[in-house]
């Protein structure tokens, strides 16, 4: 289901969403963004959001925390500089192109890990997770909040149809909870802590893993 996407597409399709992104999406997402925002909070300290975007999240956090934002798109990346030079958001460290599957980062040096409608964008969600888990400090969180799959009846059709669509504005549907589960489960560096239906429609959801001390793989 991963290979669907292929990151040059992606970030193609990103410039094309760039300059209509935050009047498309930035009202129908915003309870999810702040959730994800108040359950890293809870954490706090040194904060890396994945697939910034634009950087509508950043002027939620607060003073306290230590941000850094990396996308894979430079255009989405472009307008998260100039909203963190309009709000003056000295709480964030750094803005950086950057694939969540190849963090430029060492192993265990952020508190919080936060990716907010960005693990159906990636090819390899796995892969991806597991780099997560990799920079997150032992007892620190990863924290997504996305669309997830359902796994029968309407919804499920409609996604199916829906799906090649879905791909060419960057991102995938059909992606199921258990594919989360599975992946904790194999790594055996996480625990699934959490996961909170969300709005819209409670399709998405809020879901919270934690980094154990131990990490098997
Ligand atoms: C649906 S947007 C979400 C943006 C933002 N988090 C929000 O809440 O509005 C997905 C973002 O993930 C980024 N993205 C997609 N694939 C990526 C990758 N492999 N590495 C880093 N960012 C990626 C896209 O460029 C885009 O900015």
């Amino acid at each position: 289901m991963g290979a669907d996407l292929d990151k040059d597409g992606v970030a193609k399709a990103y410039a094309r969403w760039a300059p209509i992104y935050d009047l498309v999406f930035g009202a129908v997402f915003d309870r999810g963004r702040k959730a994800s925002i108040a359950a890293a909070e809870r954490i706090g300290g040194r904060i890396l959001e994945v697939g910034v975007g634009t950087g509508l999240s950043l002027p939620d956090y607060s003073w306290s925390n230590r941000l850094i934002g990396v996308d894979l798109s430079a255009p989405m990346l472009r307008k998260a500089k100039d909203r963190v030079a309009e709000h003056q958001l000295t709480n964030v460290e750094g803005l950086a192109v950057m694939d969540a599957q190849n963090l430029g980062f060492q192993d265990g040096v952020f508190d919080v890990i936060v990716a907010q409608y960005v693990i159906t964008t990636v090819p390899d969600a796995e892969a991806t997770l597991d780099e997560f888990a990799r920079v997150t400090k032992t007892g620190g969180e990863i924290i997504l909040v996305n669309h997830l799959g359902a796994a029968d009846g309407f919804r499920a059709a409609y996604e199916s149809a829906f799906a090649p669509l879905a791909r060419q504005l960057g991102w995938q549907v059909g992606f199921r909870f258990e594919r989360l589960e599975q992946w904790a489960a194999r790594h055996g560096g996480v625990e699934l802590i959490e996961r909170r239906p969300m709005p819209p429609l409670g399709h998405f959801s809020l879901i919270r893993f934690g980094k154990l001390g131990r990490v098997t793989n």
